[in-house]
Parts: C-alpha cells; structure tokens; sequence
C-alpha cells in the first residue's frame, strides 16, 4: 500500500494553483446534466470523490465528454504569472450534454458514490425527483454514515426511500415521481441536505423552501442561478434560520458561456497550514474559491495572529502571518490569490457559525492549533464525528503519536501548544484530510514521519504531492517499501 514519508522541511516558498472545487465540480454535472442545452466547464477537478458522481451521471443517460478546457481561465492568467503546478491546475475541461429536465433515464445497475458523501446525498434528492428506480450504494465507511437526515424530508416531499436500518444507511433504493413542495427546518447546517431537497424541489409542484441552523455552503443555490434558475435566499430569523426558496419545474439553461470551477479552498487549507507553521515560509496560492460560507479557517488563521490585507505582499515585522487578497470571480463565486507568511500563532476559541464555515478544515486546523501559543477550543463540532472518519476521535489519536496534546470532547476537542512534534508511523483512517493534514504535520516534526493509507489522498487533492514538493516540503510517496 503506498505511503508518505515526510522530513521536517526549510521554509516553503513559491506560487501554486490547486485543483478545481470539488463540491462546485459535483454540481457542474449535476446541474450541466439537467439543463436543456449543452454545458462547457474548465477547471472540473478528476478527484475519485468527484469521478464517481461523473460514473452516475453517465449511468443515468447523459453524455459527458472530456476535452481540452474550452478557453483559458481568464482569472488564472491575470492574478498570477508565475508557472502554476498540480495536476488539475490548468483545469480540466468537460462537455456535458444536458439532458433537460426530464431527459434522465433508468439506470441498469446499483449507482456506486464510492466514498463521496456528496454523491451519494445530491443524487438521493435528485433521484427523488425520476419516476423510475435506482439504488444508490459506496464504499464501506460511506455505508456507515447516516443517511436518514436525507432521506426523511425527501419521503416527506413523496419519494419512496428504503434503506438499511429502517432507511438510514445505503444502500438507498429509490422510487421517486410525483413530489409536493415542502418546508423544512433542518435540525443541522448541511449542505449536501440542504442541496438535496432544493434539487428535489425542481421536480415537485409548487414551492420548497429549506431553513437551515448555519451558513452551510451555497454553491448549490448559486449555481442554479447561473442556470436560470430563481432561487430566494432570505435572512435568518430567530425561530427558523435562514431559508432558501425555489419554485418547482423551472427549466435549466444552459449556454452562459463556460463554468469555470475556481481552485478549492480545502485543498488550499493545506499549503496554508503549512506556510503558517513552517518558520521563513512565503508563498501564494492562485485562483483560490473564497465563497463566504468556504474560509472558515481563513478567519480562524488570521483571529491566531495572521493579518490581512488587499493587495501587495506584506511584510511585518513582528513575524505575523499575513495573507494578500486579491479579488476576481467566476461562475457567480469569488475567487482571489491567497499569499501567506510562516508566522507565530495564538490559540483561539472556535464555535457558532464558524464551525459551519471551516467543516472540512478542522484535521489540519488541528495541526496549526498544536504550534499556536496557548489553548485552542473547539465546540460546536460533532458533526466531525460523521465524516469521512470520526474526525475528533481520528485526529486526536493520530496528531498524540507525535506528541500533540489533545483532549477529546463530545463535541470537539481542547489542543494545547506549542508543543514540539516527533516524526512517528500514523495512520490516515481512509480519511483524505488526515492524510494530509498529518503530512503537514510531519513537516514541523523532528526525524521522520510515515503516513500509512495516503492513497486517500487522490479521494480529493490529485497531485498533494507534487504541489508540496513545488513548495519545497520534502514529501514523498513510497509504494512497497522503494
Ligand atoms: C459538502 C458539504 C459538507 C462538506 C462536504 C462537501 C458539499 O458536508 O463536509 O465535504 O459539497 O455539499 P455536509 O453537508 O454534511 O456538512
């Protein structure tokens, strides 16, 4: 099985480009596949999460082709000259041959979500909507993970949904047609639910409107809209939270001129983390998504001492970290060059909203929590422990055999710094961001650090790797034992 040996690194210097937003490169096909009229995207990230959405799509009648990107990236060239490295970098390009609204067909065999928890809940919603069968299934963990917050307000909506454990767990079958709007209060920010019921909502009659608890992230509705698509969003009252409302059988359209899918904040959480921690370090991340509801841990890097500006390299001084914004946007999202100094970080309390914001981030904000002064708390997080691992329980274990002081909590953890980390044989629990985040991790060890199951690496960020060692950490894959 391959592996990641890392040696603690000098400073990372240097400018790279990550792939392409996952979670916008799920909904390009889903949505490209919907639309009467055929759909150019650049920049779709091959992520094995996202491959197995592009298998499903394909299942369920729709040509997809891949080609050359269809033009430049306009945002990529003009933030940043300098030679841009990572598989994906340049973007992917894809021609999806939408469908039309009720284009979809039978699919002959079980659809496989792989490990993509996205997959496996935006297809249940969209194929709530199909009067016809389908059966949705993944891999082992993606079988463990609950799936009943999304198969209950579909049932609700009229879709017939089975699964195991009195319909909580996949395999899902599915039998949908004939839907009626619904309102729903979702009891957590999720929004992979909160999609699915909005995607739901364009096949039943009359309206859907979803309230949810915190900002969860909004691609969904935004890029609805660039495919014609009315969708409401309304502010947050106390009794309901915020909504977001949409008609049903509004047509999609395509045509607007290509999707260009900006580079993934989570996959750029990692250099980040790493240029923060690594002492002398200095780099810049180009063509980086910024959506609101995505830079959690940008917010949470600058309240540990890093500073923030909008344009020119900043230099302090005191060592602070700081970041360099400059702002573009594609396809209705913002997007901005993120350059950051390796600095001194404080510990900070982490709860509300914010915890919403930064969900994926908090294996390697765990890692920049274990070099900060202080104590870092986090609360408000126990959907961590329904991801693609237990992430409280799984970072916690792992970042201790390397020295970190960590204190589990129900609902998040306690982490004291700085503490000194010792190069140690880890293990990524089949979860790609612990598999990273211990390689940035290994960085600031002393001797060497071996992270056994990498190869979850590719579920999310092909070419890690590479883009790390462009930065100058010392990181490599070593498969049967060369
Ligand atoms: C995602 C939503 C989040 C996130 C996941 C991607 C999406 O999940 O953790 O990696 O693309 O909608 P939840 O909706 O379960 O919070």
């Amino acid at each position: 099985m391959p592996q990641l040996i890392i040696h603690p690194s000098g400073p990372l210097r240097g400018s790279v480009a990550v792939p392409g937003d996952k979670s916008i490169s799920h909904r390009a096909l889903i949505l490209g596949a919907l639309a009467d009229g055929d759909t150019h995207v650049s920049g779709w990230v091959s992520a094995e999460v996202c491959l197995a959405t592009l298998r499903c799509i394909r299942a369920l009648g729709v040509q997809v082709e891949e080609v050359p990107p269809p033009a430049p990236q306009p945002w990529r060239e003009q933030v940043h000259p300098s030679p841009e490295v990572g598989r994906g970098a340049g973007g992917e390009g894809l021609l999806i041959h939408g469908v039309g609204l009720n284009g979809l067909v039978e699919p002959a065999d079980v659809l496989h979500c792989a490990g993509s928890g996205t997959t496996i809940r935006l297809l249940a919603g969209l194929l709530a909507g199909q009067p016809f069968t389908s059966v949705l299934t993944g891999a082992d963990a993606l079988r463990r993970r609950p799936m009943g917050r999304v198969a209950e307000p579909l049932r609700r909506m009229g879709a017939t949904i089975l699964g195991r454990e009195g319909g909580k767990l996949a395999p899902l079958t599915l039998r949908g047609g004939d839907l009626h709007g619904i309102e729903y209060i979702m009891p957590v920010a999720s929004a992979q639910v909160k999609s699915a019921i909005l995607l739901a909502g364009l096949f039943a009659g009359g309206e859907t409107v979803v309230h949810e608890p915190g900002p969860s992230r909004d691609h969904t509705e935004r890029m609805l809209r660039q495919f014609g698509v009315e969708v409401e969003a309304e502010v947050k009252t106390e009794a309901k939270g915020a909504a977001v409302r949409l008609r049903g059988g509004q047509r999609l359209t395509a045509g607007g001129g290509p999707l260009c899918i900006p580079g993934d904040f989570s996959s750029a959480a990692f250099p980040l983390v790493a240029a923060a921690i690594v002492p002398g370090s200095h780099i810049t991340l180009t063509g980086v998504g910024v959506n609101p509801t995505r830079t959690g841990l940008y917010d949470l890097l600058e309240a540990m001492g890093a500073e923030l500006q909008d344009e020119g390299p900043m230099t302090n001084d005191q060592g602070a970290s700081s970041f360099v914004v400059r702002r573009s946007s594609a396809v209705g999202e913002p997007i901005s060059n993120l350059v950051i100094h390796g600095s001194n970080l404080r510990g900070v309390e982490v709860g509300g909203d914010l915890v919403v914001r930064a969900i994926d981030e908090f294996p390697i904000f765990a890692v920049a929590a274990t070099q900060a002064e202080g104590t870092t708390t986090l609360r408000d997080a126990a959907e961590l422990r329904v991801k693609e691992s237990d992430r409280i329980a799984s970072v916690a274990a792992e970042l201790r055999k390397m020295g970190a002081w960590i204190e589990e909590r129900p609902d998040g953890m306690i982490i004291h710094g700085p503490t000194p980390l010792t190069g140690a044989v880890v293990d990524s629990h089949g979860d790609h961001r612990l598999a990273m985040a211990l390689a940035v991790a290994g960085l600031v060890a002393r001797g060497e650090t071996v992270v056994r199951g990498a190869e979850a690496i590719n579920d999310s960020f092909p070419g890690f790797v590479e883009t790390m060692q462009a930065l100058g950490a010392d990181v490599t894959w070593m498969v049967n034992g060369e």
